[in-house]
């Protein structure tokens, strides 16, 4: 794929699509700037050429209205400190006022657009929205991976638009990861999926059935997989309707030689609460009345002696609700199994992510991807609509 480095940008004005969608506390305050660090490499790349370089991102779901808590603004002042250098907030991302701040750049700058997302036609991917934002800029820099799966207008329409257009740093790694781990990885090749809901992961389990060597399912999710082989799971969690499909699932990938983990025991709650009376059970003997809650110790030998051997391994989910105490063990024991693996492995998803960070692991995965729903639609197999965008040059 095209990258920002096969393009000359010296003195050209830069669009670059970054992922600023930060969480803010009440204050206004960047509680974590993770996504503003990753854009770092292309930025500092653009400036070191001499590019003008604008900025635009969404944050939050404003939903077509100019919400001040949504406002880029506080990105601004920690972007400038990053990157020791001025950056003007501009007061929108389209408009006469946003074209004369554009058109008075000077090499070296650097402007940020206010969020893309107080326009309902970003979301709507309208063609004209994208007219008018492209005609800001002479070339196209996609390095806002997370939001990549989003068919919006500054992820799709606008880099139709130019013929000068590629990917950032930032998007070109994720996907080389992603590749390394799914396309080429060093078997054996485990994919850990957790979670609260099997229907948002049922794609990336069937794609994942095609690619891996074996397969863990934890978190909620596990309880439709443990009902379909006949078990009783109290008022766990369960997605009956999908029950018959986990159930085929389990029966295709024995089919493909695919070897799948489900629990063999859980903390069993009796109710939903961080005070909650709860126990350890084998899934034969969740009580009625009872929920799985977390994987129990006896899963996490399970796992780890099952990732020992590892090459590769692609996390995805928690195995538990671990955001509750009494209920994160599992989760974290298995942070620190995927952290220690000697092999290389790749978590995606805000609450893995989360569950990496607040475990103290973060700096032993080989690589944790900025993205959610982008990272599971790579998962799914298919094309991102924001990189589809970029190609055909
Ligand atoms: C994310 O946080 O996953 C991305 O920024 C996309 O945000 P969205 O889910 O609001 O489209």
């Amino acid at each position: 794929m095209k990258t920002v480095r096969d393009l000359d940008i010296a003195g050209k004005r830069v669009l670059i699509r970054v992922d600023f969608n930060v969480p803010l506390d009440e204050e206004g305050r960047i509680t974590d700037d993770n996504r503003i660090r990753t854009a770092l490499p292309t930025l500092e790349y653009a400036l070191q050429q001499g590019a003008r370089v604008i900025l635009c991102s969404h944050l939050g779901r404003p939903e077509g209205e100019r919400v001040a808590g949504y406002s880029l603004a506080p990105i601004a002042d920690h972007l400038a400190g990053l990157l020791g250098r001025p950056v003007k907030m501009a007061p929108d991302c389209v408009g006469p006022d946003v074209e004369s701040i554009v058109g008075a750049m000077r090499d070296g700058d650097v402007v940020l657009l206010e969020n893309l997302r107080y326009h309902a036609e970003e979301k709507k991917n309208d063609p004209d929205f994208a007219k008018r934002l492209a005609g800001l800029a002479e070339v196209f820099i996609n390095d806002a991976f997370a939001v990549s799966h989003r068919a919006h207008a500054s992820v799709v329409a606008v880099p139709e638009q130019f013929a000068a257009k590629a990917a950032g740093f930032l998007l070109q790694k994720e996907l080389d990861y992603f590749h390394r781990c799914l396309d080429e990885p060093v078997r054996p090749l485990a994919a850990i999926v957790g979670g609260a809901k099997v229907s948002s992961k049922l794609g990336a389990l069937e794609n994942m059935l095609a690619k891996v060597d074996r397969l863990l399912i934890g978190g909620a999710m596990a309880n439709t997989f443990l009902k379909s082989q006949g078990l009783e799971v109290g008022v766990s969690k369960v997605e009956n309707d999908l029950v018959a499909a986990a159930e085929q699932l389990l029966h295709r990938a024995r089919k493909k030689g695919v070897q799948v983990y489900l629990p063999v025991d859980v903390i069993a709650a009796d109710r939903f609460s961080p005070d909650a009376v709860s126990k350890q059970v084998t899934v034969q003997n969740i009580p009625a009345g009872w929920m799985a809650l977390d994987i129990g110790p006896a899963t996490v030998i399970v796992f780890s002696e099952v990732l020992a051997d590892a090459g590769t391994i692609i996390w995805n989910g928690p195995m538990g609700a671990f955001e509750m105490d009494a209920f994160a063990r599992g989760t974290m024991a298995m942070t620190h199994v995927v952290a220690s693996a000697h092999a290389l492995s790749i978590t995606g998803g805000g609450d893995s992510n989360a569950a990496v960070k607040k475990f103290g692991e973060a700096d032993n995965i080989s690589y944790m991807s900025t993205g959610g729903g982008a990272f599971l639609m790579l998962m799914e197999g298919k094309t991102l609509p924001g990189v589809q965008a970029l190609d055909g040059v």
